[in-house]
């Protein structure tokens, strides 16, 4: 908000903000939560699938209400006949402002179909043309470390130093370091270099965004992230980095010469660290997130006898506002519970 834009609408002197602007993250909350209560039906019933489907299907009229001329630019890829929220989509109600979408309607659908931690539906937003497009590159290499440590790491470091970088600039010995990484065959030596050096490691089944706003979170236990992951999912976690001060590192990783050659084709230059600003460089970014499974982050969804609990974070650059939002959502009045959710 412009400081300076004020008036004496008070009419005793007091000079108040005028217009103070939208925050779109409460409004993006609603999607979440919606998109949450229903893949929750779903969990640990084995079908990862119906988990997304869920999702998609109770997050999409949500956005479609919300006051933006929003195009899905990270998104579930395109499909040819039902609409679900592929890339390219138009989401929101078709007035201003113009803005790019990142959508994981859950990010964790193995870990939800399973009933294991660390899924979350999420959204992140920002003005129109200002978030990184990953093109054919699937994965990419991620480092997230707290703020205090952004400016003093070198990311291309070996992992020791990095890990030693951390732990001096957060004020804590490399062994109280704990690191986030995803519990994948492909991490061995990573993980080796980590134990080597001291710190100790969280293993995440799945789902690294929520792994990666939990870095230097007060209570999250977790001090870093490393690893290769999504890339869809790293421009979603830099959304929310962008609010809260912790920074991501990335940088691309092709699966093969094919792939690597297709990422130059577009544009991409593979060999280039990439910062939270390259991957989503507006400078009003949104983001929402509702536990669906308990994290580090959140609580999952949890169906009491009248109500549904859920809790999401709500998230904002221009202003660093991030809120927890605890919510009641009583089972036969609550628009955001779609029949499925309602569990009847
Ligand atoms: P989805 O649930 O959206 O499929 O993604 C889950 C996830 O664990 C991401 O959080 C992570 O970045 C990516 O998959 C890792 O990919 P892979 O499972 O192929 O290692």
């Amino acid at each position: 908000m412009n400081p300076t834009n004020t008036s004496d609408r008070a009419g005793d002197g007091r000079a108040l903000p005028l217009d103070p602007d939208r925050n779109l993250a409460l409004e993006l909350v609603r999607a979440t939560e919606a998109a949450a209560i229903a893949s929750a039906r779903e969990v640990g019933r084995g079908d990862k699938i119906k988990v997304d489907q869920a999702a998609v299907d109770a997050m999409r009229p949500v956005l479609g209400s919300v006051s933006m001329r929003g195009v899905v630019v990270i998104g579930e890829g395109e499909k040819d006949e039902a609409p679900m929220l592929y890339n390219g989509e138009k989401v929101g109600n078709g007035s201003d402002p113009e803005v790019d979408i990142a959508v994981d309607p859950i990010d964790g659908t193995t870990a939800a179909a399973k009933a294991l931690p660390d899924a979350v539906a999420m959204v992140g937003l920002a003005e129109r043309g200002t978030m990184f497009d990953p093109g054919p590159c699937v994965y990419m290499r991620k480092l997230v470390v707290p703020g205090a440590a952004a400016d003093v790491i070198d990311p291309e470091a070996p992992v020791g130093d990095i890990l030693r970088s951390v732990a001096r600039s957060i004020g804590k010995q490399v062994s109280d370091v704990r690191v986030a990484v995803l519990d994948r065959p492909r991490h061995e030596s990573l993980v080796a270099s980590i134990l080597a050096a001291g710190a100790s490691v969280r293993f995440l089944l799945d789902g690294d965004v929520a792994g990666a706003i939990a870095v230097g979170r007060e209570g999250s236990g977790i001090d870093a992230l490393l690893g290769i992951g999504g890339t869809p999912e790293g421009v979603l976690a830099a959304c929310a980095l962008r609010c809260d001060g912790s920074a991501i590192f990335g940088k691309l990783y092709p699966r093969n010469e094919d792939e690597r050659s297709a990422a130059i084709d577009f544009g991409h230059d593979v060999d280039r660290v990439l910062t939270t600003t390259d991957l989503v460089s507006g400078d009003n970014v949104f983001f929402a997130g509702t536990g669906v499974t308990d994290s580090p982050l959140l609580r999952g969804v949890q169906f009491e006898a009248d109500r549904v609990r859920t809790q999401s974070i709500s998230m904002r650059s221009r202003s660093g506002a991030v809120r927890i939002v605890d919510a009641w959502h009583d089972r036969e009045r609550s628009n955001l519970i779609t029949a499925s959710g309602r569990g009847h």
